[in-house]
């Protein structure tokens, strides 16, 4: 981490542990076969790794390892998951052509549903309640034979909220609807078990939990069909062309396994750092929390400060902390999210996003609720 700097950003990524980098360490060079190489020892070594990871990641969420499809990260996944299952049910002639989300999805979300409504599909974007929590009555209300697809969110990249996922998966269950859920920000943070709450499709990402960047996975339901989106060879059931990158793989199934491990102890113990930074925080005054306080990842705390001006405020704490306003995607437009919740643009962009992480400590937390009183109140005094 750059010295100096207390880092606070971990939904935008977390540092690749040590474990993970050094269980990596091999397949770079030292055993450097392509898996797809099945004739000499070198491919199959590399095949067996990807084949011992596929099946430890899928242990891990409950899944058949076949379920499983390597990709560069939850953005792809969410490519494939959606524009896949929309062209097979284009190809196979079926008639559904509704899609459904919340507004406040990340744009890895957003953007091939929108894409999707540009050719020949509808897209419905549900306005989630100002707690940022979906309302259930709205949902199943926008529920019909017409609707393909649900996707929405595990936990929210900027607030944090957890959606009732087991209650979306029963009304899509009974009414013959695809789910699909976006779990960056949830595996490897909270329990999870996608089967279980009626997921088809989850997408997720080690770097959001730890692991390596560019690596991440689509897991898909056992029976849905999917047309893929990147040609060019047979791997992963024909449904994701191009080399494995085994290192990757490798570091992607070594990092959720070291996040399962600590999971409970580490949300514990970033739950209570993060509800002394509230509480600091609201002794300010004129701070309001962003988003539902239960359920939320308990390293996660949004908040807005009212009565100054958001660059201003951004500017100041950026020199000693590493946080954002909202999704390291949006590139400084105030969040969708937020204005979503009922925020102006001021007050969105007056909003500090913090990402607690493993390696945050209390004094840390000390520090950063110390310059948030000095930077507030200076910018108060004008
Ligand atoms: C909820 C959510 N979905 C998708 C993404 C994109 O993930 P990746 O960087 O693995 O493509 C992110 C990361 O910013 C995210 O927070």
């Amino acid at each position: 981490m750059a010295p100096g700097v207390i880092y606070l950003d971990h939904h935008a990524t977390t540092p690749c542990e040590r474990e993970v980098v050094e269980a990596m360490a091999p397949w770079w060079s030292e055993h450097c076969g392509n898996p797809a190489s099945r004739l000499h020892r070198p491919g199959l070594e590399a095949a067996a790794a990807v084949e011992l990871a596929r099946s430890q990641i899928a242990h891990a969420l409950a899944a058949e390892p076949e379920a499983l499809v390597f990709c560069s990260g939850a953005t792809e996944a969410n490519n494939l998951a959606i524009k896949g299952l929309a062209e097979a049910e284009l190809r196979s002639g079926g008639a559904r052509r509704r899609l459904i989300c919340l507004s406040t999805e990340h744009r890895a979300v957003l953007d091939p549903l929108r894409y999707l409504a540009g050719h020949g599909f509808e897209l419905i974007c549900l306005q989630p309640q100002a707690d940022g929590l979906v309302d259930l009555e709205v949902l199943e209300g926008a529920l019909s034979d017409e609707v393909l697809l649900v996707s929405v969110m595990a936990a929210n990249n900027e607030i944090g909220v957890l959606q009732p996922l087991g209650a979306i998966g029963a009304l899509c269950r009974q009414r013959g609807i695809h789910f699909h859920c976006d779990a960056a920000q949830a595996v490897g943070h909270i329990p999870f078990q996608p089967a279980a709450l009626g997921i088809d499709l989850l997408s997720f990402s080690a770097h959001k939990f730890y692991g390596p960047k560019g690596i991440g996975a689509l897991l898909v339901r056992p029976g849905i069909k999917l047309a893929p989106q990147t040609h060019g060879g047979s791997q992963e059931h024909g449904l994701r062309a191009g080399t494995l990158p085994v290192p990757l793989i490798v570091g992607l199934a070594k990092a959720l396994e070291l996040a399962l491990a600590d999971q409970g102890e580490r949300a514990e113990r970033l739950g209570a750092l993060r509800d002394v930074l509230w509480q600091r925080a609201q002794a300010l005054g004129g701070v309001l929390r962003n988003g539902a306080m239960a359920p939320r990842l308990a390293h996660n705390l949004n908040i807005c400060v009212e009565g100054v001006d958001g660059t201003a405020l951004h500017r100041l704490l950026r020199r000693e902390l590493a946080i954002s306003s909202g999704s390291a995607c949006s590139r400084g437009e105030p969040s969708h999210v937020l204005q979503a919740l009922g925020l102006s643009r001021q007050q969105a962009a007056a909003s500090i996003r913090f990402g607690l992480g493993r390696s945050t400590t209390a004094a840390e937390i000390e520090r950063a609720a110390e310059l948030l009183s000095a930077c507030i109140t200076d910018l108060r005094r004008g």
